[in-house]
């Protein structure tokens, strides 16, 4: 009964200096499970003032070497306890972030254990961040020293809620920067679940401190706080042209990552059957909330009809259904405002080409977020939704000509996350990987990502990269040291 459900509805705090305290003003709002639309916790609705304690406190564990002049060995040892314990509790995670985010259970699985593999990563990474000499002309010692560049602000989108969180705070922390975590309103519960886990893995206080609230009353005084130094951001351009303009006020680093609008381009000579499922996987998986998700769908003309078809067929057959059950491939959206979003596109689509599958909300759900996944065919490269990134299960399919044609319509976009190229032709496969503007280029495969290897985008999708050693150098800065070996005087004057 709901009087059953509402006792479990936990209430949060903000995590800050290694305590658990509310905000100042004392507010909190309703995190929403979008499979049923009930509150299922209450989280602090920080502000200004509550964003300046945890700067503070990040600033202080900063200053007082607590973390940056730990060893090395010490916080690498620190990330693979943490690691550990969230490899462990692995299942616990998963169902949270399923019920808070919406996306299937075994999806969620797979992030979480990409979680504990991130932070393994940069608990090894640590070790490794290693200066130079460099070879001046003169009698001296000139060393490159890599530092941590202070504090990190870090901004988290809904989508990936706690792999998105790995990702900023890992490379950070492995660096010695001390953090200020904002998680999207929509899902913050499983960042603030496994702040309960740092005095038991010894992170010291005030190293990683997570504030829960809005973009504007809470993500806003990250962005303009003059004690952090550094704004590592995933989400919508719009928010990232806000942050970097804000940015300039105190010369803070940033890095964006920013989504995109990522073309799939499938060439006739391509394995028919593992193309249909590259193309329903690259636009369909976590409900198409990815921001490398293959959203514009480029098929050679020889096969248009027959591949339009196929995927239309099987697209029909996407089991929808309550993300914790283990059957189900595609949840609801993550939330009212997504959804009501995805339908407006939805109704656009259909005034801009045909529609294939789906095309409105998933009628057999009473209740939560759920909209078909839906394909339209027929559509122009002009056409807003193959030029707006829509961010929910909508494909856009455009035919193409030739090699030529593929690689103008693929690059026509003011994006450049990611790029696929289905084709068994090594040749023109990487004619196309060498000419395609994006950071990421797949080859008979979309979507999977490794924490060795970089993430990030060209053009509008942003800047920076996230993973691997690149993730790792975002956080760091250079001091150059000469030292003279010289004992004459210098003798200018
Ligand atoms: P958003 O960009 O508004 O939110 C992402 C994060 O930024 C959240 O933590 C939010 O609180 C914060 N934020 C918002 N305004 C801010 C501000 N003025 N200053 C500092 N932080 C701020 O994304 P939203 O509104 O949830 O989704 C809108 C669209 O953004 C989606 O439809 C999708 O196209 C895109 N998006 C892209 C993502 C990606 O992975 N690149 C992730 C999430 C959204
Ligand atoms: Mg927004």
């Amino acid at each position: 009964m709901a009087t059953g459900i509402k006792a479990n509805v936990k209430t949060y705090d903000l995590f800050i200096d290694g305590k658990w305290q509310p905000s100042a003003k004392g507010k909190t709002y309703e995190v929403i499970d979008p499979s049923t639309e009930e509150v299922i916790a209450h989280v602090p609705d920080a502000t200004a003032e509550d964003v300046d304690r945890a700067a503070k406190a990040a600033r202080q564990a900063f200053e007082s070497g607590s973390w940056a002049s730990m060893t090395a060995q010490g916080r690498g040892r620190i990330l693979f306890r943490l690691a550990e314990k969230i490899r462990s509790e692995m299942p616990k995670l998963a169902e949270l972030e399923s019920r808070n985010g919406g996306k299937p259970i075994v999806e969620a699985e797979f992030d979480i254990n990409d979680v504990a593999t991130c932070f393994e990563y940069y608990g090894g990474l640590a070790t490794k961040i290693q200066g130079h000499v460099n070879p001046v002309p003169d009698n001296a010692l000139s060393l490159s020293l890599r530092e941590p560049v202070g504090v990190a602000g870090q901004i988290i989108p809904w989508n990936y809620p706690l792999l998105m969180a790995a990702w900023k705070l890992a490379p950070a922390l492995a660096a010695g920067c001390t953090c200020v975590l904002k998680p999207a309103e929509q899902t913050p519960l499983t960042a603030l679940e496994i702040a309960n886990w740092f005095e038991e893995v010894d992170l010291p206080p005030g190293v990683v401190n997570i504030v829960t609230g809005f973009g504007e009353s809470a993500g806003a005084p990250i962005v303009n706080h003059p004690e952090i130094n550094k704004i590592a951001f995933t989400g919508s351009a719009s928010v990232g042209k806000i942050i970097l303009r804000a940015a300039a006020e105190n010369i803070k680093r940033v890095t964006l990552e920013l989504g995109g609008k990522s073309p799939n381009i499938f060439f006739a000579d391509a394995d028919f059957e593992n193309a249909i499922d590259g193309a329903l996987f690259g636009v369909f998986i976590n409900q198409g909330e990815v921001c490398s998700a293959g959203s514009r769908i480029l098929v050679e003309k020889k096969i248009y009809s027959k591949f339009v078809d196929a995927m239309v067929e099987k697209a029909k057959r996407i089991k929808l259904g309550p993300p914790l059950d283990r059957d189900t491939k595609m949840g609801p959206l993550v939330s009212k405002e997504q959804y009501d979003r995805v339908l407006q596109y939805q109704e656009i689509g259909k005034k801009e080409a045909k529609v294939g599958a789906g095309g409105g909300r998933a009628k057999a759900f009473g209740k939560g977020y759920y909209v078909e996944p839906t394909i339209f065919y027929d559509v122009d490269n002009s056409a807003r939704i193959a030029r707006e990134e829509i961010f929910g299960p909508v494909a856009a399919v455009i035919p193409f000509d030739s090699e030529a044609d593929a690689l103008r319509i693929a690059n026509d976009s003011p994006y450049g996350l990611a790029a696929a190229v289905w084709s068994r032709d090594i040749f023109k496969t990487m004619r196309m990987v060498k000419a395609l503007r994006a950071g990421i280029v797949w080859v008979n495969h979309m979507q999977p990502t490794y924490v060795e290897a970089p993430w990030g985008g060209y053009k509008q999708s942003g800047f920076g990269r996230e993973l691997g050693p690149w993730g790792l150098e975002e956080y760091l800065e250079t001091k150059q040291v000469h030292i003279n070996l010289n004992e004459q005087p210098i003798g200018w004057y």
